[in-house]
This record gives C-alpha cells, structure tokens and sequence, in this order.
C-alpha cells in the first residue's frame, strides 16, 4: 500500500481556479494495484469520494467533507499498430497537453486541435472535451475504467457506450460516481486531416508564414490562438469556459437573429443551434465585468477569473449575475460547464 490518507488537506494548488478550500482527507492514487485497498478504507466507504484530475474543470464553493483523491496513474503505451493508425493508451493521471505533444511527436495524428487545454487525459472523456472543431470523441476508441461498487473491477466501454455529447458523456450521468477512468485508448491516424477552417486556425498559420502546415503546425497555431485569448491558469485563476454554448431550437434562434443580427451561432443538428455564449456576454458590456476578485475576463468572455482571493462563492455569485442578465436579455438560460463542489 502505497497511499497515504492526509487528513485537512489544503486543495489551493490542487484547483486552477485557485480557491482556497481543504479536504477532510486527501491521497494520491499513484498505482491501479493500490485502488482496492484505497476503496476498502473507512473514508471511502463513508464516501462519496471526490476524483481529481487535474483540477481544472472545478469550481470549489467550500471545504470538502469526505475524502479526495488525485489521480496520478501515469504511462503511456502503444497498443496496436495497422496500416494507417495505432490505438495508444494513456493513464488517466498523464497531463493532457504533454501528451498531445507525446502523439505528435511520435507521428500519431488527430488530437492537433486539442493542444494546450489544460488538465489530465482521464478528464478528457468526461466532458468530451474540445476545440476548434475537434472533439476527444473523435479520436477515442476505448474507455478503461474501475468499477468503484465492485472493488475497482476493470470495466473496458466503447466509444459507442460512452455517449458523447456537446461537453457530455455517460460518466457525467449513469457512470457518475460508479465508473472511476482508470485510462483511455486513442485511435490515432499515421496520415494528417488536417482541420483548419475553425476558428482563426488558417489565419494564424499564414501569420506564422506556414502556407503547407504539418500537425505539429497547427499545434503550434492553437497554442497561439489560445495563449493570446485563455488566461494561463499558473497566473490568473480560471477553469476555463465557465459555461456551455447553449444549444437552442433553430426557431428560437432565428427570432435571436432578427434582433441580433451578428449573434454568432453554429448548426447542432436536426432543428438545433448553438449560440456563442461569449458573444452574447460580450454584447451585454459584461467583459471585464468585476465583482471584488472575481471577474470575467478581459479577453473572453466566457471565461471566469480569480484574480487573487476570490472564494467559490463569490465566483457562483458573478456566474448567477451574468445568467439573468443574459436571460433577460436574451431569453437564454446558461449552463455551468465546471463541476460545483
Ligand atoms: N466572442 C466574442 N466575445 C467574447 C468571446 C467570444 O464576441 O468575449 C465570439 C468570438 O469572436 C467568436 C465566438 O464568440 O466568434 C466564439 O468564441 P471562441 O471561438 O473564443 O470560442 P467559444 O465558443 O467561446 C469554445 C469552447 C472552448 C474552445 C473554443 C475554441 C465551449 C464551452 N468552449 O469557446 O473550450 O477552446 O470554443 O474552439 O464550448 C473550454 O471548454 O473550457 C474551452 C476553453
């Protein structure tokens, strides 16, 4: 046994958003052979035990009662290699970005668009994460998990059972506190397809002179794109989008259009529109907006920083603000995409 339950634990570095806030207790799971016993102490049968990844899609709004867990799995190894792919397993714990990089480098393609977002690849699938056109699901063949009611039993579930949405999947629903991600296996392709249309990609490789990008290009774009829009959480606290883009009835949408004629929106399927929630925060004069240390920040308004001693209060104070006023505004209601502790 190689864990150690750490009883009044600070969680301050353990969030991006840096809020200050403790566990009742704390352990690293650093081995999958150390899962049963952990499962078996009295804390975790107490439950229910909270899961950490990276810590960067949470929003802490006071201590934890109960036990906390970081998952530190690491490793990264090659499956099966064919023609044209290779299927590549990562441990939950490996950090997302450094792995992405991992991929490329190695020439295994597909998860370019997805470069610099901060947290842990055993968050990944949990909300489906994506940008620039990209979603993880797109690229996952396999998700392996433990069975938290059956001692970590290993449960192995396709792409298929993992039901991907927008920012969704089963382990936000069903498998919530029942399935823990131990690890995920990617499909990645040998031949780049390449996906540059989205957002300002393309731009921003003719502006580094890049007229035929390889995906180590367009990670080196993305990060660009990213570094000069997303605050860096290692200075300004933040969990990065701090709500979805709401997907509403294209009929809705077309009536949001008449009056707002610029409102940005993307198709989402049969009858479906997804609007920009930052564009509209932006347009109801809210970017920038401060309450004490809490605030949206000044280059996307979607986002939601700390700048300094915020609490998770004060940050569920400014979120609730920005969504009456975007529904009075709009009609519009705003859902929170980081876990609230
Ligand atoms: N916009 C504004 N003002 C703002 C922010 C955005 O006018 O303050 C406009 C932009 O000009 C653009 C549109 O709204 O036309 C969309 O903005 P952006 O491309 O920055 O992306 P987003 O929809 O705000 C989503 C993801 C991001 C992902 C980007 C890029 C969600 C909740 N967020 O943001 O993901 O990086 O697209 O693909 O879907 C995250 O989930 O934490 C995240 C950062």
């Amino acid at each position: 046994m190689t864990f150690a339950l750490q009883p009044h634990y600070p969680l301050q570095a353990l969030n991006t958003f840096g809020i200050a806030a403790r566990a009742d207790f704390f352990a690293e799971l650093d081995a999958l052979a150390d899962l049963p016993d952990l499962l078996a102490t009295p804390q975790a049968q107490q439950g229910p035990v909270v899961w950490l990844g990276g810590g960067s899609n949470l929003l802490l709004t006071g201590d934890v009662a109960g036990l906390v867990v970081r998952m530190a799995l690491k490793g990264i190894r090659l499956l099966k290699e064919e023609h044209d792919s290779v299927i590549v397993e990562a441990a939950a714990g490996e950090n997302w970005h450094s792995f992405v990089r991992h991929t490329l480098e190695a020439g295994w393609y597909g998860l370019e668009n997805l470069s610099l977002i901060p947290g842990t690849v055993g968050a990944s699938p949990v909300q489906n994460i994506g940008a620039y056109g990209v979603e993880v699901k797109d690229c996952i063949e396999e998700v392996v998990t433990a069975e938290l009611d059956h001692g970590g039993r290993e449960r192995i579930l396709t792409n298929a059972e993992c039901r991907f949405g927008y920012r969704d999947s089963v382990f936000k629903h069903e498998a919530a506190g029942r399935l823990l991600v131990t690890a995920v296996r990617f499909k990645l392709s040998r031949t780049p397809r390449l996906i540059t249309a989205y957002g300002d990609i393309d731009g921003e490789l003719s502006r580094m002179g890049i007229s035929h990008p390889t995906p180590l290009d367009v990670s080196a774009a993305v990060m660009r794109i990213r570094s000069s829009k997303l605050p860096d959480p290692a200075k300004l606290g933040n969990a990065g989008s701090f709500f979805k883009n709401p997907i509403v009835d294209s009929d809705v949408a077309e009536a949001l259009l008449q009056r707002y004629p610029k409102l940005v929106n993307y198709p989402a399927g049969a009858g479906k529109t997804k609007l920009a929630a930052g564009w509209m925060i932006d347009q109801a004069g809210l970017k920038g907006y401060r309450d004490g240390d809490a605030a949206v920040h000044e280059r996307q308004a979607l986002v939601l920083v700390n700048h300094g001693s915020a609490s998770g209060a004060d940050i569920v104070r400014l979120a609730e603000h920005i969504r009456s006023v975007v529904r009075e505004r709009y009609g519009v209601e705003l859902e929170c995409e980081p876990v609230v502790l």
